[in-house]
């Protein structure tokens, strides 16, 4: 007995444990010692029937609790038996962390939760959602929008399976990703965070779930979490469900639409996230008419888990159940008890955990929320954990350190943005094309403050929650990409903001303008008049006035350009390609081809929205699909 303990205690190396076990052959105390659950020989629901038989109350909580890295510490992980920790948006152990003090301060909290009683594995999560965005010096990939406009789901499943390496590079096993919204509306803040307008679209960019976790084995049960090993991840579709879908495109707030819209509009993605073998689900801040999806059984746990078999764990948004009551948290006990009655599994709390974990107590002992509710949410929990691997290997592996920001990372990321750019217009008339640009003239002028901006290009959720203008991170702006792609002898001129008559008189062959939105994301993003900033504007009739132009739009979403288009030569949108703004000027000066295809639909004007494609009233400037080639032929 004593000796089975000291088993289930010890983790020790492979070699030890192949030592060990000879020796227990020998001396006749064979592998039983071992405790059910900790042996992976055994099927996982065996071992999560057994896990669960051992746990106290206090400890199932704690698996339901998330708490934010700013607020763990190895007594707490103790004392309240924390199942899982996150980074909130740009919450890292130290600005510039490094790959190892990443996985250090992971390995830190874990070291506290496999010290409890029982040594259950804490799960480590964090927003990567264009790559893993909150650390520096890892690849950035484009936002969802410029992924959407690539039409290819394999360049989106390599791209999952790349970002999956670079968060286990840093030690962390779980990414709140993808985001699977299927956003109706450009007003709304994350409409970049959306792949398409188009349910079909975002159907297949779900494939990025098999980058992530990786691919089941066939005949792998519907609805079962599945993760291939210590290079993948537990991914989380999210926000479920109709997120996007918002009336007026506000951020959090109502969808106001039939079952049958929500089924034709906003479920499609899930049913193909659920049948590959997503682990976890994020529920959607939002409401389905009037009622916060945080708070709908009927869509958690009767649709959700019992109609479309989903088994692994449901998580909330960032005190998203602070959110089901008017004010915020007005009624914090009543939040708790509607949103783990309606089927929510682990709690973001994600900073007042004593205060959830003791209301939630209170409501077991009192017969509001049920044991089995509680054990269902803790099997669902404990299912994904096993299914990952993390028992086994709940520790960083230090051997991928090198996977941050790696160059083959890199090249993918600027094939996604060569892939990603949507060619609008090309040439005051078709006779006359202004794409690709020639390499081999004198003298060229670049504009506009995106153009040499790391921060802009990327947008939100990159380095900090909200993004920000400036140098926070690794990689080449458009700028770079283009003095790296002209001929030796050609002079680039950079200036944000010239002068019409320095540009008239500086002897260019023509200008690149690259003009755009700053950076945003949830709750400070929405936006009702789509208008480019004024200072784009300017820079825009100056230099295209002046000089032949070619117009590159940095944005997570159409915006109003119908007034501006004449002034341009030709006009390119790039969304938010990321760390790799190469991508930009290999396409620009035609070493490859345009590819990409609107992946919403581009208005005229904001009082035509909402319009999406196959709507009876359809009058765009472009129309969803659109987009042109200039015929160089070379793609990739
Ligand atoms: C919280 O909500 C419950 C259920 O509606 C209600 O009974 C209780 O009075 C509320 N408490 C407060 C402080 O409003
Ligand atoms: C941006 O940061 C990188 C990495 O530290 C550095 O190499 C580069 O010179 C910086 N660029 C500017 C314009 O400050
Ligand atoms: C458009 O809306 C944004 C976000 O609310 C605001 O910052 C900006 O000033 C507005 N622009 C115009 C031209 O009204």
């Amino acid at each position: 007995m004593a000796f089975s303990k000291w088993i289930a205690k010890k983790r020790m190396p492979f070699s030890a444990w192949t030592f060990f076990c000879l020796m227990s052959l020998l001396f006749g105390c064979g592998a039983a010692d071992v405790l059910p659950y900790k042996d992976p020989s055994l099927a996982i629901e065996s071992r999560v029937d057994d896990l669960l038989s051992r746990m106290t109350l206090a400890e199932k909580i704690g698996q339901m609790t998330q708490i934010e890295r700013s607020v763990a510490d190895p007594s707490v992980m103790q004392n309240y038996f924390i199942g899982s920790i996150l980074s909130g948006g740009g919450s890292a152990p130290s600005p510039f962390a490094s790959p190892s003090a990443w996985a250090d301060m992971v390995d830190y909290f874990q070291t506290a939760a496999l010290s409890t009683r029982l040594g259950i594995p804490m799960i480590y999560g964090i927003d990567a959602v264009h790559g893993h965005n909150n650390v520096y010096g890892a690849t950035i990939f484009p936002h969802n929008i410029g992924l959407g406009a690539t039409r290819d789901a394999n360049l989106v499943q390599r791209i999952g399976v790349a970002t999956a390496l670079e968060v286990r590079g840093t030690g962390i096993p779980y990414v709140f990703a993808p985001c699977i919204a299927v956003s109706r509306d450009p007003r709304w803040g994350r409409c970049y965070e959306s792949y398409s307008e188009d349910p079909a679209l975002v159907q297949q960019m779900t494939q990025i779930v098999s980058g992530l976790q990786g691919v089941p084995p066939e005949g792998y049960p519907q609805g079962l979490p599945y993760v291939a090993g210590g290079s993948n991840v537990v991914a989380c579709a999210k926000h479920y469900v109709g997120d996007g879908g918002t009336t007026g495109g506000v951020d959090e707030s109502n969808t106001e639409v039939s079952f049958n819209e929500l089924r034709r509009i906003h479920f499609p993605p899930y049913y193909n996230a659920i049948a590959a073998s997503v682990s976890t689900i994020m529920i959607s801040y939002s409401s389905w008419n009037g009622v916060k999806m945080s708070a709908n059984e009927f869509l958690i746990t009767t649709t959700l888990k019992e109609k479309l078999g989903f088994q692994g764990f449901t998580i909330s948004d960032w005190e998203a159940l602070e959110r089901i009551t008017t004010p915020p948290g007005s009624n914090y006990s009543y939040s708790v008890y509607v949103a783990l009655n309606a089927g929510l599994d682990m709690v973001m709390v994600p900073i007042n955990y004593q205060q959830f974990i003791g209301l939630v107590t209170d409501q077991v002992s009192s017969g509001f929320i049920s044991i089995d509710r509680i054990n269902d949410a803790v099997r669902r929990i404990l299912r994904v954990k096993f299914a990952s691997g993390l028992f086994e290997h709940p520790m960083a592996d230090r051997t991928l350190f090198g996977m941050v920001g790696n160059q083959d990372h890199r090249n993918l990321a600027r094939e996604a943005v060569r892939k990603s750019l949507v060619l609008l217009k090309n040439g005051k008339d078709s006779s006359n094309p202004a794409l690709p640009l020639n390499k081999y003239v004198p003298k060229i002028l670049v504009a506009g403050k995106h153009a040499n901006d790391i921060g802009l290009q990327c947008g939100g959720w990159t380095i900090t929650w909200q993004g920000s203008s400036g140098n926070v991170t690794v990689g080449t702006t458009i700028l770079d990409g283009i003095k790296n792609t002209v001929s030796a002898s050609t002079q680039v001129d950079y200036l944000e903001s010239p002068d019409p008559g320095f540009v008239a008189n500086g002897g260019y062959s023509y200008a690149v303008v690259v003009i755009g939105e700053p950076p945003y994301t949830e709750m400070f993003g929405d936006n009702d008049n789509l208008s480019i900033p004024q200072d784009g504007i300017v820079t825009m009739q100056n230099v295209c006035g002046a000089v032949e132009c070619v117009v590159v739009l940095i944005s997570g979403r159409p915006l109003v350009v119908e007034p501006y288009l004449s002034v341009m030569n030709a006009f390119v949108a790039a969304w938010l390609p990321g760390s790799e703004g190469q991508g930009v000027a290999d396409v620009l000066f035609g070493d490859y081809d345009f590819q990409g295809k609107l992946p919403r639909t581009w208005f005229k004007t904001v009082d035509q929205l909402p319009m999406n494609v196959g709507d009876d009233k359809y009058n765009p400037l472009f129309s969803y699909n659109f987009g042109l080639t200039t015929g160089v032929g070379k793609t990739g």
